[in-house]
């Protein structure tokens, strides 16, 4: 069966970097505090207006579709993954895919989180193994900087996002040896809430000890959305910060683990892991439990901060951008996040 590779790449990261001390203008929290407990020195922002998450991803397509050597008409499936979308509904995809002027092709949209361009490459590499397609586009994109609680109540989460998008395009693969080994997906929902944003949303309290249904009818009509949900700080991201990081690291090591066993390869034969840029802890965590050297990992947390759906394709990007990434290189790319969801891809470029 054919295999899929990565033809063209591309990133998008806006212009105005934005430092820790930036943050103290609205928050109580330090540089050294953010540094030593993620790695994070800067991270950069959308403009407000100008910016969406669809137009960065768009900004990143357009430059893997030309390294890909084609043209926007010759997309044949657009796969865009984002946890922070410019609508409730209707998705990025088909925004995306009236703002390249595309053909009517079909536009799926993943909400996976920090696993989501993952997830997304996956789908991407069955369509085209069965032949279905030839030019895929996938995206990851997030615009966290107009979503977040940048007061001092939201400050263990505010600091650690960043703004940005990747892109790749994936066609058949005409070497043998080249392209898409294997894609690893997983999930685990027990401990959904624990790194979430409930609100808006149809939940009423659903799965929660106080269950919406003990309220009146006027509260409950209130309910999608409400002032007191604004005045609580219940529309912005919620996160267990150490609950996710016990969880990370153990299953980062065990999904890559899975990629490599599963080609037959060991951690030896890597010559790049890219990690879901979580935190620079965490991947500092996963590669010593792998015993990888310094060169054998990509990080790049410190300049963007974590840019989910979108931090695997910048990541990977960069690295190839550098002259990291070669023909022939055995490349590994994990994630996990909210969900919990988790995933891993191998690959040889
Ligand atoms: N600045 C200063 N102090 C802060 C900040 C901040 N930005 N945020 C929290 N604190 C304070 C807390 O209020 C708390 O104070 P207290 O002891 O007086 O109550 C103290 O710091 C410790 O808080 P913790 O949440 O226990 O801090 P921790 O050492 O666990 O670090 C962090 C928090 C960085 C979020 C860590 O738990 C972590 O990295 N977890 C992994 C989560 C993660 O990576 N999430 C990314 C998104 S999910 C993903 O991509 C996988």
């Amino acid at each position: 069966m054919v295999k899929s590779k990565i033809a063209g790449i591309g990133m998008y990261i806006p212009s105005n970097v934005v430092t820790n001390n930036d943050l103290l203008k609205y928050m109580d929290t330090s540089d050294e505090w953010i540094q030593e407990r993620t790695g994070i020195k800067e991270r950069h922002y959308a403009h407000r207006t100008e910016e969406t998450t669809t137009t960065m991803g768009v900004e990143a397509a357009k430059i893997a579709i030309e390294r890909a050597g084609i043209t926007p008409q010759d997309i044949d499936f657009i796969i865009f993954a984002t946890l922070c979308p410019d609508y409730y509904f209707p998705g990025c995809g088909v925004l995306l895919q009236r703002a390249m002027k595309m053909k009517e092709i079909g536009a799926l949209d993943v909400r996976n989180q920090c696993s989501g361009f993952l997830y997304a490459l996956s789908v991407a590499d069955q369509f085209i193994k069965t032949g279905t397609y030839k030019n895929i586009l996938v995206v990851g994109s997030e615009k966290h900087s107009f979503g977040l609680d940048f007061t001092t109540r939201g400050r263990n989460v505010s600091v650690i996002f960043g703004d940005g998008a990747g892109s790749v395009v994936l066609q058949p693969a005409s070497k043998e040896n080249q392209g898409i080994l294997s894609t690893h997906l997983h999930s685990d929902g027990e401990s959904a809430e624990i790194l979430a944003m409930y609100n808006p949303g149809t939940h009423a309290n659903h799965w929660k000890e106080e269950k919406y249904a003990s309220f009146d009818e006027a509260e409950i009509a209130q309910m999608f959305f409400s002032h007191k949900m604004i005045d609580d700080g219940q529309v912005f991201p919620f996160m267990d910060g150490p609950a996710v990081f016990k969880k990370a690291i153990v299953k980062f090591p065990e999904v890559i683990n899975e990629a490599l066993q599963a080609n037959g390869y060991n951690t030896g034969d890597l010559k790049l892991l890219i990690p879901h840029q979580a935190n620079l802890r965490i991947s500092q965590f996963v590669q010593q439990k792998l015993q990888l050297r310094d060169d054998q990992v990509y990080n790049n947390i410190q300049y963007y901060g974590n840019t989910t759906a979108a931090s695997v394709p910048i990541a990977l990007c960069e690295a190839w951008e550098k002259g990291l990434v070669k023909e022939g290189d055995l490349i590994c790319l994990a994630a996990f996040g909210s969900g919990f969801t988790w995933a891993s891809a191998l690959l040889r470029w």
